[in-house]
């Protein structure tokens, strides 16, 4: 008896937890800590404990006009079973409010009140309302648990710092499909960048379809490469609107960039009579500056240009007509009747001041059709067009040129902006410290700097997975400089929102990339040598290092390296004993005239390559072949003329060894002539020795000169190091008649 009382006890307590269990699995567990990680981040945000839970909730708005904007919000939610109303129907438990209101929440502004059971999202405008979904959508995707959307409690205000928050996409170097572009397309406006920046034309292709000039996309869209294969494709005119429409349902301007007066050799090849020679050519099919240009003396050529803008501003809305403007050698201005008489009939001075007269010729025409004109920083020189946009891409000074002209800026430095840039020069932490209003700028200034833009040159990114790793994590810190106030920026905060994204990317088909150069070489100069550790600067990763080709073993962060002769340390990066970023390596030449203070006579390095320091050649560390690892000091068009100080009198130097960089495409030549002088006192010179370049300069790709002059063993203290610039690009190259560069790193006293 006893014992069936208890088997029945036990039967109800089974039958009990059973219930309990049932009804614990019907509850919606919550996730356990709210992720407020949304990029761009919010510009206010008050937070309250608890969740909003997305299924069985109803939209509701009255607003007709809004229903693309929330259905596109939707798709991603289909799971969870949400409704939209036009009316609310009583006992709904859980609703989101979605109204226009005359309040000012200002440009692409919205508030969204986050409840238990009502969210309300308010806005000036359909496209403030899409900005607020668009952060709804990071909420529920990061607060995404046990199948469940999410929404954390908060109140949230938002609006755009900047207007203009773009991407550079170059479809001409190489070709991406209209999917990849959609897929951008989605990707920018998840993080609220309003403008795709669509380059079409180039040396290498012109990828759009202008009915007028069939032979553009017959003939100028495809190259034949140096191992003769063909490559190509182009965008038809049903391709293009295609993209526009996406894009346009998603807040982005398209804006096609077709270049002028340079850039253009894949036009001219196709019709020959636009270049000042007429001669034919070939569809580039190598990286860099070309000197075959629109000739500004032929008013077929402006027919042509007029022609094909037509067609691009029938399948372009876009307010803006970007039409390049960049880097035009004159060689062939400088030659050309034509041109030479329009300079005379039109009173030009010289060869800046035509091209000024072509960009505002093509402006007229842009500005009659009711658009207006974006160019490159170079169209400042010979005089800025009155209303034209200026980009600023050789730093910030042609911006802060135009805005002191009063005509806007789109800032898009290569030191903060260029995503093609490996991580060694542009890592997520220095795109993070980007903002695009320079300090100096009076406040009117100021706000013409409408915003900026990362700019993705394709010449060395043939696909998708390539594009994607070098877009990203980088463009999410563009976005959030764009859009977020700069006030109380943390990038270690931001940093871990982004860890947080990854999931998202990766949902995305997002091949995104790493955050930096998994971990850098630091070095000191001690009494004789150098010093060299590891720095790591990623997380959970494991370095291997290998001196003067010795077996690779794991780096202990307590090592120091002493470098008393040259020697090379390479490295490379493990996760999960996966290998991550490239190995990289730092070689060491410790010399006599190390850590010795150095002052330039002549010339002045460029702020885009100091090599490091003032001291960067004379600091035993050398520059690798990659031209933009931060060692080498380049010099513009100009000689240089040194002098190191050795600090006291030796009489044991028999030999200056330099080192030059040749990259011919970039205009980086070996210079001519290096002549050592030596002195007792920094006053009365005498000559030691001289060295003169034995490369051929037509010699292609990139490398490393090594100069050795050698002089007899005399007493001195100082050295006068003087250099002969190349002088300007020859004839035979397509750039010919540019300024070269020198680039030098080290100069090894012996
Ligand atoms: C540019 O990078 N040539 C604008
Ligand atoms: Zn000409």
């Amino acid at each position: 008896m006893r014992s069936m009382i208890w088997n029945g006890k036990l039967i109800l307590l089974f039958f009990l937890l059973l219930v309990t269990y049932s009804c614990q699995n019907n509850k919606i567990n919550e996730p356990l800590k709210a992720s407020y990680a949304v990029i761009p981040t919010f510009q206010e945000l008050d937070t309250l404990s608890g969740f909003f839970i997305l299924n069985d909730a109803v939209v509701y708005t009255s607003n007709e006009s809004l229903l693309e904007e929330i259905n596109n919000f939707l798709i991603f939610s289909q799971k969870n079973n949400i409704n939209v109303k036009s009316t609310v129907e009583p006992g709904v438990k859980r609703q989101i409010t979605i109204k226009l209101s005359d309040e000012n929440f200002g440009n692409e502004g919205y508030d969204l009140f986050v409840s238990k059971d009502q969210i309300v999202l308010t806005s000036n405008a359909k496209e403030g309302i899409y900005r607020g979904l668009t952060s709804l959508k990071q909420l529920a995707l990061l607060n995404y648990f046990e199948g469940h959307y999410f929404i954390p409690l908060g109140n949230y205000e938002d609006h755009a710092l900047f207007e203009h928050r773009g991407l550079l996409l170059d479809c001409s170097r190489h070709f991406f499909s209209k999917e990849v572009l959609k897929k951008y397309i989605d990707l920018l406006s998840f993080y609220k960048m309003n403008v795709l920046h669509w380059h079409l034309t180039e040396d290498q292709a012109w990828r759009i379809a202008i009915d007028k000039y069939p032979r553009l996309s017959e003939f100028a869209a495809w190259r034949t490469e140096p191992d003769g294969s063909l490559y190509g494709g182009f965008y038809s005119k049903e391709d293009i609107s295609e993209i526009v429409a996406y894009a346009s349902e998603k807040y982005i301007m398209v804006i096609p960039e077709i270049e002028l007066p340079g850039h253009s050799q894949a036009a001219i090849a196709a019709y020959p009579y636009l270049s000042c020679t007429g001669d034919s050519v070939q569809v580039a099919n190598d990286w860099g500056v070309f000197k075959e240009i629109y000739c500004a003396g032929n008013d077929s050529v402006f027919i042509f240009l007029e022609d094909v803008l037509t067609e691009v501003m029938e399948l372009f809305p876009s307010k803006y007509i970007h039409i390049g403007g960049d880097e035009a050698p004159k060689t062939r201005w400088e030659k050309c009747p034509k041109c030479q008489k329009r300079m005379k009939k039109e009173k030009l001075k010289n060869e800046h001041e035509l091209q000024s007269y072509f960009i505002r010729r093509i402006q007229t025409f842009l500005s009659k059709n009711g658009r207006q004109l974006i160019g490159w920083d170079e169209i400042l020189e010979g005089g800025l067009a009155k209303g034209a946009v200026v980009q600023s891409w050789r730093g910030m000074e042609g911006g802060i040129e135009a805005v002191k002209h009063g005509n806007n800026a789109i800032m898009s430095p290569t030191s903060h902006a260029y995503f093609d840039y490996d991580l060694k020069a542009i890592d997520l932490e220095k795109v993070y410290s980007f903002y695009p209003v320079p300090q100096g700028l009076s406040t009117v200034e100021a706000s013409l700097v409408i915003g900026g833009e990362c700019n993705l040159w394709s010449e060395h990114i043939p696909d998708e997975a390539t594009l994607d790793g070098k877009v990203f994590p980088r463009l999410l810190a563009m976005s959030e400089v764009l859009w977020s106030d700069s006030n109380g920026r943390d990038y270690d905060e931001f940093l871990e929102r982004v860890y947080q994204h990854y999931a998202l990317l990766n949902s995305m088909h997002v091949n995104y990339g790493l955050e930096s150069i998994p971990f850098k070489f630091e070095s000191t100069l001690s009494d004789s040598g150098i010093e060299v550790s590891i720095i790591p600067k990623l997380k959970n990763i494991v370095i291997a290092y290998s001196l003067n080709g010795t077996q690779f073993e794991v780096y202990d962060s307590a090592l120091i390296f002493s470098a008393f002769e040259a020697s090379k340390i390479k490295g490379f990066a493990k996760r999960k004993d996966k290998a991550i970023g490239d190995t990289m390596e730092i070689s060491l030449y410790p010399h006599l005239a190390l850590n010795s203070s150095i002052e330039y006579i002549i010339g002045e390095f460029s702020p885009s390559y100091t090599g490091g320091s003032k001291k960067a050649l004379v600091d035993g560390v050398l520059g690798s072949l990659d031209f933009r690892d931060g060692r080498w000091q380049g010099f513009f068009g100009e000689d240089v003329e040194c002098i190191i100080d050795l600090g006291s009198q030796r009489e044991d130097i028999n030999e200056i060894e330099t080192h030059f960089y040749q990259y011919s495409n970039s205009w980086i030549f070996i210079p001519k002539e290096l002549v050592v002088q030596i002195s007792d006192d920094g006053i009365s010179w005498s000559d030691w020795a001289s060295v003169q370049s034995e490369v051929d300069p037509k010699t292609r790709g990139s490398f490393i000169s090594t100069f050795k002059a050698s002089g007899v063993k005399k007493a001195m203290r100082y050295l006068k190091i003087k250099v002969e610039n190349f002088g300007k690009v020859p004839e035979w190259h397509e750039a010919a008649g540019s300024d070269t560069w020198i680039f030098m790193d080290e100069i090894v006293v012996k």
